[in-house]
């Protein structure tokens, strides 16, 4: 059954597009470009590929369905759609904690993640000023290496990227995210295609193919499983709440299943077109792969140093990833802002502010990791490392387990089968992997991974 009726009080989207646009704003981000290749450098490429591409099908794209349902079904913020849909289900109150740990998440992975968009927004002044012509591999790690070592110009940027996103979520997310998204996406789409198109020419492309695509299975571990697994969440931007957010803006008669098909497709190409991209650079100029998060600012300078056009094509590659950055950096905090607005009745601009501003202070601990704070180790992982384990490799995975049990067990079927709107077949296809997949592969990969500690 549908609920009739029920309407967010943040508003909702313009039309299917304006969703699909938002959703894949939000799941293409620092994720694609600059995470996925790093992560598949250090795991050893092909095989890790696979288990993250299985990942994303079985398990990301049911969550992804389910995620979207819950929030058009309940149409407020993660917390309170999660109090209400429990309710309306007859079940537990404590449903709404799914919530709450989406709202710590969220606080976290901003924290992170606008610290290394605000590289990207020095990298596109450094591309502009002409630093990267003719730079070599070498030379581009040492601007690197300058750059992390420096806590006040990543604070500057970080300062400024954080000031970016809350503007956006101070007017709320329908107004100019919409439009801004539908010129980025396929600028960003063309550009990678363009820095392809140039790695296929530089000597390397035969032997990043061969990394990315031909597994090795001796080279995957417990804890790269784990890792294929998080990322699966983390660059579909599922497990605390913010395509949740996103679906409670869906109008009621747009398909749940198509969209999600898209959105999951299009993040993924662009994942694969960035490792196509860049590890062929990395082998034409002996890097290595696994090199850590700094790879694609390591890497990219010396293409774009190299080609002709480079100083506008880096200077826009750049802008462009701060955009694709920006837009996921949105849907991460928009749960938080909605529910103080929803629950605190403060206005969205307070809400922005209190948020942005405790997100900010938090993104502190990250800068200093890189640098005075850099020995600062707990089981080998600096604080920049823990921070992205626990959100991407633990607290996501953890969401998504418990929408997954919500979706598939707690709600009963006539409801989730009329919110997806699905026939007969589809639905008991969507049912066989949110019941029985999605929870025994997320409770296997968790059970193989405590031996780690
Ligand atoms: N999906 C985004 C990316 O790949 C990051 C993100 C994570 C966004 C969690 C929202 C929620 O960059």
């Amino acid at each position: 059954m549908m609920v009739e009726g029920r309407k967010s009080i943040h508003g909702e989207w313009s039309s299917r597009w304006a969703f699909i646009l938002a959703a894949t704003g939000s799941a293409v981000g620092l994720g694609n470009i600059w995470k996925f290749p790093y992560i598949t450098g250090e795991n050893g490429g092909g095989a890790f590929v696979l288990v993250y591409l299985l990942c994303i099908a079985v398990i990301g794209i049911p969550v992804m369905m389910s995620e979207i349902m819950l929030g058009r079904r309940g149409r407020q913020s993660p917390i309170n759609t999660m109090r209400t849909l429990a309710r309306e289900e007859g079940r537990s109150g404590y449903w709404q904690l799914l919530g709450f740990v989406g709202v710590l998440t969220g606080f976290l992975i901003l924290s992170f993640y606008s610290v290394i968009a605000g590289w990207a927004l020095s990298y596109v002044v450094q591309a502009v000023s002409g630093l990267f012509e003719g730079v070599t591999a070498e030379r581009s790690g040492e601007i690197f290496g300058e750059l992390v070592s420096n806590p006040g110009v990543q604070l500057f940027w970080h300062t400024m990227f954080m000031g970016m996103t809350m503007f956006v979520v101070a007017r709320g997310v329908r107004e100019g995210l919409e439009k801004a998204v539908r010129l980025l996406m396929p600028a960003l789409f063309i550009l990678l295609l363009i820095l392809v198109g140039y790695a296929m020419n530089s000597g390397g492309f035969a032997q990043g193919f061969h990394f990315l695509f031909d597994p090795d299975f001796s080279k995957i571990t417990t804890e790269g499983v784990l890792t294929a697994l998080g990322h699966a969440f983390f660059t579909l931007s599922l497990g605390m709440g913010a395509i949740m957010i996103y679906g409670s803006y869906l109008p009621e008669n747009v398909s749940i299943t198509r969209a999600t098909f898209t959105v999951a497709i299009a993040d993924t190409v662009v994942a694969l077109l960035a490792g196509m991209a860049i590890f062929p650079i990395v082998f034409a100029n002996s890097l290595e792969p696994g090199a850590g998060p700094g790879l694609i600012f390591q890497t990219l300078p010396v293409a774009f140093g190299a080609m002709p056009g480079g100083l506008i094509f880096g200077t826009l590659f750049f802008i462009l990833l701060v955009f694709a950055a920006w837009s996921s950096a949105i849907s991460i905090i928009e749960p938080v802002v909605a529910w103080l607005v929803e629950s605190r009745g403060i206005s969205r601009r307070r809400a922005s502010m209190i948020a942005g501003t405790v997100t900010w202070a938090l993104g502190i601990a990250t800068i200093l990791s890189f640098n005075l704070w850099s020995e600062l180790k707990w089981m080998d992982k600096t604080i920049f490392d823990l921070l992205d384990y626990l959100t991407a490799n633990i607290m996501l995975p953890l969401g998504g387990l418990l929408i997954a049990l919500f979706a598939g067990w707690a709600m009963r079927s006539s409801n989730s089968r009329g919110e997806l709107g699905l026939q007969q077949v589809s639905y008991r296809r969507w049912q066989l992997l949110i019941r029985y997949v999605t929870p025994i592969a997320i409770a296997i990969v968790f059970l193989n991974a405590i031996e780690l500690i």
